[in-house]
């Protein structure tokens, strides 16, 4: 690829757009955009939620005094409501120009917005200031989601169901899941698809690499019996075709591990990653 330089003035940075919910201080409550959200992890079980607030906002201000906030996943329909909660300020005056419905978090008291897909419900552990800004470093304490979500496992979520906002300077949307760790590794073919196909397709190859190999030899033989030269070329080709066929369709790879088969002898298993293969 070819590049350019241009001045680090240009902030892209693929954000995942929530609305953060908080308590004011007369017990209503207010809410606003942050996109600068983050993840990390320190040990044992669940990981830490970080954002990040520049400047002097309520939000800000409330996250500080009260230590808990809400963080409500933004989906497409929601986008309306986070543009008007962004450019309004809580000092302007209350952010009720539009109706959104709001309920009380499950474990912590904290403000959530009824139409959001996701809701975490965070506990601020410590925070970070670097010079305007402020980095929040929280506890999630409970994780609200779609009904129609459901997860397998901690990293099955599909993004697609949640269909949320992506903002890097211009509100996005998701295009399509593509898959999941190691269904682009070239060397775990398995992982993309059914054992079975895996190992069909590798029997297929071998099968074709052996009758080309076969060609080669009974016209090698051929040539040489009748001392045809054309023949025996024929048939000399027809072996390095094999070979070359066998290396680069994967016919002579283990399906599972790619390594180069049969250079310490063949088996039923592969000698490299102990699969069964034949
Ligand atoms: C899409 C979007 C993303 C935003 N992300 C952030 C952010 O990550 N950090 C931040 O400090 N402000 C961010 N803002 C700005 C605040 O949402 C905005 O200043 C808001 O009015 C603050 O409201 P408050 O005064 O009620 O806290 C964002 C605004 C928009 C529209």
């Amino acid at each position: 690829m070819r590049r350019k330089t241009i001045k680090p003035i240009y902030s892209m940075c693929v954000q995942p757009s929530f609305i953060i919910g908080t308590n004011n201080e007369d017990g209503s409550y207010n809410f606003a955009p942050i996109t600068w959200v983050s993840a990390t992890y320190e040990g044992g079980e669940g990981y830490l939620l970080v954002i990040s607030m520049s400047g002097t906002k309520k939000t800000r201000q409330n996250v500080n005094r009260t230590g808990i906030f809400s963080a409500n996943l933004v989906n497409r329909d929601m986008l309306p409501l986070m543009d008007y909660l962004g450019s309004k300020h809580a000092a302007e005056g209350n952010k009720d120009d539009i109706e959104y419905g709001v309920s009380r978090g499950e474990v912590l008291d904290v403000p959530t917005l009824n139409d959001s897909p996701w809701v975490y419900e965070c506990e601020v552990e410590r925070l970070v200031e670097t010079g305007e800004s402020v980095t929040f470093f929280c506890h999630i304490r409970n994780i609200q989601v779609d009904e129609n979500l459901t997860c397998e496992d901690t990293f099955d979520v599909d993004l697609t169901v949640l269909d949320p906002v992506i903002y890097s300077g211009r509100y996005h949307s998701l295009g399509s899941m593509l898959g999941k760790i190691g269904d682009f590794n070239k060397n775990a073919e398995v992982n993309a698809g059914n054992t079975n196909d895996v190992l069909d397709k590798f029997h297929r190859r071998r099968l074709i690499m052996y009758l080309i190999l076969a060609i080669g030899v009974i016209a090698s033989l051929i040539g040489m019996g009748t001392m045809i030269p054309a023949v025996l070329i024929i048939g000399i080709i027809g072996i390095m075709a094999s070979l070359f066929y066998g290396l680069f369709s994967g016919a002579m790879c283990c399906p599972y591990c790619g390594e180069i088969l049969g250079r310490s002898g063949f088996g039923d298993h592969c000698q490299y990653c102990g699969k069964k293969i034949f």
